[in-house]
């Protein structure tokens, strides 16, 4: 197996707060992986990292066995990393469509004389995107609220239409930050199923999730942190025999129904 995302010795101090203490893990090709924590365990933090939003204050984080640590996220777009963020972050008035759109603008060269003046280049590369977002829209079965408003759309929908924005760019690697939280019972399980049948027939993908029930069995493995340390890595079904995991979620909210 090769590891795609390799997490070495990564810490993070915000002033006098440890985040993240000497955290290492690898993410291998293809694989689903949790990241398991309570509120405040560094989760976040941790994907703030490896995105570009910060470098660690020490540590190495690794993509395709490349050096990648404080690389902007631009870069790292470039070389293959998407993520969404733990609140839905659209654009309300614009359409499904036009966010998938948006997305493909933030993360590509503007051309902004092509754009003037319509160019033959600029409209073909138009139409490609185009082409390319409803494909997108359709592997989530999103393509039906193409012309739909984002803030017209559940939140089941809306969070399906971060996911389909961060695909969009084609990456190796995607980090969802609680794709299923908010969502109703069912509309968690359809999240995940999704994640798990089309979304990782793309790319590796780590997300955050905090209820074991979906963990267990969507995923492939789990990492725990609980106040930025690494307390577990393995298979999702042990999760709940260990004593360490047990003692962090019965501190806090419990583990999830
Ligand atoms: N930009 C920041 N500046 C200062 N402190 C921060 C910053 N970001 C996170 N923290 C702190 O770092 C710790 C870890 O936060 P983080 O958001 O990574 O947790 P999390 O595991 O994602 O939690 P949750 O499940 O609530 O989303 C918390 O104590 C938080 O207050
Ligand atoms: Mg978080």
């Amino acid at each position: 197996m090769t590891a795609i995302l390799q997490i070495q010795n990564v810490s993070k101090q915000f002033d006098g707060l440890a985040a993240l203490s000497d955290v290492s893990f690898d993410v291998q090709q293809g694989e689903l992986l949790a990241l398991v924590g309570p509120n405040g365990a560094g989760k976040s933090t941790l994907f703030n990292a490896i995105a570009g939003v910060f470098a660690p204050t020490q540590g190495h984080i690794l993509l395709d066995g490349q050096d990648i640590t404080g690389l902007p996220s631009h870069e790292l777009a470039r070389r293959g990393l998407a993520r969404t963020f733990q609140m839905v972050n659209l654009f309300p008035e614009l359409t499904a469509l036009e966010n998938v759109m948006q997305g493909f603008h933030r993360h590509m060269p503007a051309d902004l004389w092509g754009g003037l003046f319509q160019t033959a280049a600029y409209c073909q590369q138009q139409a490609d995107w185009q082409a390319r977002a409803i494909e997108v829209l359709r592997n989530l079965d999103l393509h039906t609220m193409a012309d739909v408003p984002a803030q017209a759309l559940p939140l089941g929908q809306a969070k399906l239409l971060t996911v389909a924005i961060a695909m969009a760019t084609q990456p190796k690697l995607l980090l969802l930050d609680e794709p299923a939280a908010g969502l109703s019972h069912e509309e968690s399980s359809r999240m995940m199923d999704l994640v798990a049948s089309r979304v990782k027939t793309h790319c590796t993908v780590v997300l955050v999730e905090h209820n074991m029930r979906l963990v267990g069995r969507y995923c492939d493995r789990a990492v725990v942190l609980q106040f930025g340390q690494k307390i577990f890595d393995g298979l999702p079904n042990d999760l709940v025999h260990d004593a360490r995991v047990v003692n962090a979620y019965l501190g806090t909210a419990g583990m999830g129904a």
